[in-house]
């Protein structure tokens, strides 16, 4: 069963159209990977998706309901989650309240000592409980991004969008990463996967689609779509090695 179903999705900025036509399916428990030369629209495809933008036309399904026009809010509690390619953490706050203020004002409305006390099992799960009070501004990159990671599965998402969580993260970080995000699969939880490194969504992703200029590409598995023509020449004088 797919648990997101975007069709023929369009985003314009002005003259600028970031999306023009998009289709684009997630199913239960999949890892889909998203990937595409800069600018392509990648995260503008997954704003159009959290809510924090709304496309032009075309729509957006989410477990079989229409959520085009839907806010934010109403997607997240819907069970739609994500981080943010710049990490948006609450800087005040220490690590283990970023995460509680998800259980605080999410669906559940928790009290601040039960947020807390889950918030510091959603830490253990993604490696952070020694960080729990530590203030946010003290966390290095590859903590801040695991730390989005943390406040999007605070959630309890169905679907969980990770918009370049592992850009910029040494080999054996980005590793512990790309096993966080195959144990989500392991949890029933779908999730659109978007990097810059092609070879790391390829190993991860069941199914790939690749963006290009604001349009589908091509999609399939990542053998597939890494032997594809067009998807070569788009990369080509890129940084990949497609
Ligand atoms: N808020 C905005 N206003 C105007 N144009 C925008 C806005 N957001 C994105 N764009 C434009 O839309 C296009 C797609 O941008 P988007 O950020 O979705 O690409 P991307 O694939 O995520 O790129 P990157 O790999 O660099 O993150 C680009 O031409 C970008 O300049
Ligand atoms: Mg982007």
């Amino acid at each position: 069963m797919n648990v997101l179903e975007c069709t023929e999705v369009t985003k314009r900025f002005g003259g600028v159209v970031a999306l023009d036509g998009v289709s684009f399916t997630v199913q239960e428990a999949e890892i889909v990977g998203l990937v595409g030369p800069n600018g392509s629209g990648k995260t503008t495809l997954l704003s159009c998706i959290a809510g924090s933008l709304r496309a032009t036309s075309g729509s957006i399904d989410f477990r079989g309901a229409e959520i085009t026009r839907a806010t934010p809010n109403r997607r997240a509690r819907a069970g739609i989650a994500r981080t943010f390619q710049v990490p948006k953490p609450l800087g005040s706050f220490t690590v283990v309240e970023n995460v509680a203020t998800a259980f605080m004002f999410g669906r559940d409305k928790l009290s601040r000592i039960e947020g807390l006390k889950r918030g510091l099992r959603v830490l253990q799960e993604v490696g952070l409980q020694a960080h729990a009070d530590r203030e946010v501004s003290a966390l290095t990159l590859h903590e801040r991004k695991f730390l989005e990671i943390a406040r999007a599965l605070a959630l309890d998402p169905q679907l969980i969008l990770l918009d370049e969580v592992l850009g910029g993260l040494n080999p054996s970080e980005a590793a512990e990463g790309m096993a966080l995000i195959g144990s989500l699969r392991e949890r029933g939880v779908s999730v659109v996967y978007i990097e810059h490194n092609v070879q790391a969504v390829a190993s991860l992703a069941d199914r790939m689609y690749v963006l290009n200029q604001g349009r589908n590409l091509a999609e399939g598995s990542a053998q597939e779509v890494l032997a594809d023509p067009a998807v070569i020449a788009a990369y080509l004088g890129g940084d990949v090695d497609a």
